[in-house]
């Protein structure tokens, strides 16, 4: 497998957003952006790994203004760090009114993605090729992001069911 940069994996990808994609006031539901975020995120994992993916975790996320029936949203998705099996992708979300050519700074969610085989088993990915300090440096804040994820994942083996 060879490793791979950062550019050759990047996504952008926008949506328009439909009444059906409202709630009653008739703001973006933040469930449907999440929704885009994933696709997003595993479109940016799938085009690394040349693989199916699966999402393992998704961070924390914001929602730092209202986003109107009729705009546009802007996704972009970049892979941040690479593990064995698992792949760390941010992806950024802006709202853009083409009417107004306003455009705002909407989220950003760090998204964790594995690659799986044919029988649904984490299967290795190429390793990431760092190309500007920027990415070197997210590189790393990544791994303590990856650690807190998985002390997480430990306290969260505790079943409720
Ligand atoms: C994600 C999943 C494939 C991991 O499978 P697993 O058998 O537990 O595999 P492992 O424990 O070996 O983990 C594989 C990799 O994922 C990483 N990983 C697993 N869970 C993680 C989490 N919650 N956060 C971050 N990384 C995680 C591991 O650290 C490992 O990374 P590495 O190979 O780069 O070191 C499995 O838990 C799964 O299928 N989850 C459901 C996925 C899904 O259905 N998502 C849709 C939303 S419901």
């Amino acid at each position: 497998m060879e490793n791979k940069r950062v550019a050759d994996s990047k996504i952008e990808m926008r949506e328009l957003v439909l009444p059906n994609d409202t709630n009653l006031l008739g703001n973006l539901l933040g469930g449907r952006l999440l929704h885009w975020v994933d696709i997003a995120g595993a479109m940016a994992a799938s085009r690394h790994a040349q693989s199916i993916v699966a999402t393992a975790s998704i961070d924390s996320v914001d929602f730092s203004h209202p986003v109107k029936a009729g705009e546009m949203i802007v996704l972009k998705a970049r892979l941040t760090w690479v593990g064995r099996t698992s792949m760390e992708v941010l992806v950024e979300a802006c709202s853009e009114n083409y009417l107004t050519g306003e455009t705002k700074f909407t989220n950003r969610a760090y998204v964790t993605f594995v690659a799986l085989d044919s029988q649904g088993k984490p299967r290795p990915v190429p390793g990431l090729i760092l190309e500007t300090d920027e990415e070197k440096a997210e590189f790393q804040r990544a791994i303590e992001r990856r650690n807190a994820r998985l002390a997480r994942r430990q306290e969260s083996k505790v079943s409720p069911c």
